[in-house]
């Protein structure tokens, strides 16, 4: 049976709800260790400068395609020509991968809180981190046993996103007026304590100064387009289904610009955090700000605690913290099962407890891997395929759709004629042709690149099955999807 299409409450519902889909773990999470991995200030600006190029237009570009079609993903692309409709099935199942990860961080953050109370007897974060909470195999091949208490956060992280998300998204809007406001109180409050520690300053040189030799490096920019999509939530299908539930006549240009500008914001903020303890520890181990912890996924579990415990009332503000970070996360996360769960329901029409049971239990036994021992190896290399790579491929075949095979001046006007401020041409130029062509180029030379020299020193085997193969899969599924006839 078809259930009645929800529509947001209100225009701050609305907002609420893009900005809690966008920030998120990947602002506080993911944003610092990639912009430490890739040399601090050599990041930020191919970050900003993505922002500007193709994030914000893009955004403008899923909100269009939501709200003027009044659908998810799929059938919304099928509307500028039937197989492009398997770009939207492929959003999607980037989606779906990145949530079976994302759930885990989150389930990290759940665990971490269990550990309030014996904070006090942690003396070394990151080897508190790798070795007594993930207990870090030593390689990707050792995969070892499943860690119980990470395991449970997962089961943890799925029963409370499953429970939000069946009330659909009038309820979302409601989550939101707390799970939003709260994160950036929290954010700034440490950013001001990290930046009074000793030796922040070498900390946030090391952020704030531009390292121009670095522009020249592809990989750099890649990744900064890639962070900047897992942060604005596009090239998953979750802002086209957003904006689906939206009035025909609502403002897309400006909420758009909100929602952008608020997510680079948290994250630079965010960096500010985690850069000042990295040359406060740098300071304490006389090291080099670069080399003071091993970067990777685990950044923020080492380092924010580590600010934490300079708090008074450590505990309390540990709690807090990831209590934060799970309030960060949920938005996103359900945002991305609303995102699979608007497309198949469009499809087949199946009920909504239907399909949020069966793909909640399919994440769920995927995100297992994990919780092992071996499991932030896979992450990585996983993440770096689906966040750099597939969203990237994504982001690029949307503009080109509605650049190439689409009316760019029409979709220009809708907008113009619903927002509260106009966008000039330079919108059109940048989806037909500066987005395709910065993007092909990068994804070309990187390739280029990653068959000589593969990335994080994993086997070959294991790369071409976490990226080529399971990217492949994506574009089975998504063929599949659409050759099935929808149920009307
Ligand atoms: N934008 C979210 C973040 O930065 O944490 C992650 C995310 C959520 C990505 C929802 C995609 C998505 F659909």
């Amino acid at each position: 049976m078809a259930e009645k299409r929800d529509i947001w409450s209100s225009r701050t519902a609305f907002i609420l709800a893009t900005i809690g889909s966008a920030v998120g773990l990947g602002n506080v999470w993911r944003f610092p260790y990639i912009a430490y991995k890739y040399g601090g200030g050599a990041f930020l600006i191919p970050f900003f400068v993505a922002i500007f190029v193709a994030g914000i237009p893009l955004l403008i570009l899923e909100y269009y395609l939501g709200q003027s079609t009044q659908k998810g993903a799929p059938e919304a692309l099928s509307k500028i020509g039937k197989n492009w409709e398997i770009l939207g099935w492929f959003a999607i199942f980037i989606g779906f991968i990145i949530v079976t990860y994302y759930s885990v961080i989150m389930g990290w953050a759940f665990s971490y809180i269990g550990k309030t109370f014996s904070i006090g007897k942690i003396s070394n974060f990151e080897t508190f981190f790798n070795n007594d909470f993930l207990h870090l195999s030593k390689g990707i091949t050792t995969i070892g046993g499943i860690n119980l208490p990470i395991f449970i956060g997962l089961v943890l992280t799925w029963i409370s996103m499953i429970l939000i998300i069946f009330k659909g998204a009038k309820s979302v809007g409601k989550v939101v007026m707390i799970t939003v406001p709260l994160p950036f109180l929290i954010l700034i409050a440490f950013a001001l304590r990290g930046i009074t520690l000793e030796g922040a300053a070498n900390g946030l040189n090391l952020y704030l100064t531009p390292d121009f030799s670095a522009l020249l490096k592809v990989d750099t920019w890649l990744a900064a387009f890639g962070q900047v999509f897992f942060s604005f939530s596009i090239g998953f299908g979750v802002m086209i289904a957003y904006a689906s539930f939206k009035r025909k006549k609502s403002d897309i240009i400006n909420n758009a610009f909100i929602t952008g500008l608020t997510d680079g914001l948290t994250a630079f903020i965010a960096g500010f955090a985690v850069f000042s303890v990295l040359g406060y520890l740098a300071l304490s181990k006389g090291l080099p700000v670069g080399d003071v912890v091993k970067s990777g996924p685990g950044l923020a579990f080492i380092v924010f605690p580590q600010i934490i415990t300079k708090l008074p009332f450590a505990q309390f503000f540990f709690f807090l913290f990831f209590i934060m970070l799970l309030t960060l996360g949920i938005d996103s996360a359900f945002s991305l099962v609303e995102a699979f769960v608007t497309g198949i329901s469009d499809k087949l029409k199946w009920a909504k407890v239907t399909i949020i049971t069966i793909f909640s239990g399919i994440g769920f036994v995927m995100g297992i891997i994990y919780t092992t021992d071996g499991g932030m190896y896979w992450l990585d290399a996983v993440d770096y395929f689906f966040s750099t790579y597939g969203l990237v491929i994504v982001g690029l075949l949307e503009a080109v759709a509605i650049g190439w095979f689409y009316d760019t001046e029409n979709a220009r006007n809708y907008m113009n004629d619903v927002s509260d401020f106009k966008i000039g041409k330079w919108w059109n130029y940048m989806v037909k042709f500066v987005i395709p062509v910065v993007l092909i180029v990068l994804l070309a030379v990187n390739t280029v690149n990653l068959i000589k020299n593969g990335y994080g020193g994993y086997p070959r085997y294991i790369l071409i099955l976490t990226g080529p193969i399971f990217l492949i899969l994506g574009v089975i599924f998504a063929i599949i999807m659409k050759s099935i006839k929808s149920s009307r």
